[in-house]
């Protein structure tokens, strides 16, 4: 057989496969209002723009726009969650919540004083650890 067609018949074998074992999503519910998951949301998104404004940076070696991404995402820009949204979070959600906050005010103040790219990835790689963490365990559920 052909490679592109033993490619084709895998393809649809494994999405039979899917379509027969649909795998319970088994993430702990945070039960929020329509407005408090969108206000997650929307710090999300910022963590996401961070992200590539620090690939970016990275790739142009433009060491003052990573600094000055990461920033955006560090401990003063944890501020902007509500306490009313906060309290209904679970300790370890805020826990991988600060983290986050924080790997990128680490980032930052490097990317600043050192200006190495190589050491703005690392710890790039270690935010997004975070990132990966919490969205293995959380999902939200609106009522
Ligand atoms: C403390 C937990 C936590 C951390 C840390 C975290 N996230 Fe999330 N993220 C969530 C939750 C919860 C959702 C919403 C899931 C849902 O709606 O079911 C989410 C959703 C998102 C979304 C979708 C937003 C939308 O508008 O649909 C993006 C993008 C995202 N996260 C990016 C990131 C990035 C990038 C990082 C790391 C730099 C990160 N997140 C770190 C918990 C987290």
């Amino acid at each position: 057989m052909s490679r592109p067609s033993l490619l084709i018949l895998l393809v649809l074998f494994s999405s039979a496969l899917c379509a027969a074992k649909p795998t319970p999503d088994q993430r702990a519910p945070l039960r929020l209002k329509a407005q408090e998951k969108a206000q997650i949301h929307a710090e999300m998104r910022m963590f996401l723009s961070v992200t590539q404004k620090i690939v970016a940076g990275v790739a142009a070696n433009d060491m003052k726009a990573v600094a000055a991404a990461a920033h955006e995402a560090g401990m003063a820009s944890a501020g902007d969650m509500p306490d009313s949204v906060r309290v209904k979070l679970p300790l370890p959600f805020k826990q991988l919540g600060h983290a986050t906050h924080m790997a990128f005010d680490d980032l930052a103040r490097d990317a600043e004083s050192l200006g190495d790219a190589n050491q703005a990835l690392k710890q790039l790689g270690q935010a997004l650890d975070r990132c990966v963490a919490c969205h293995a365990i959380y999902r939200i559920e609106t009522r």
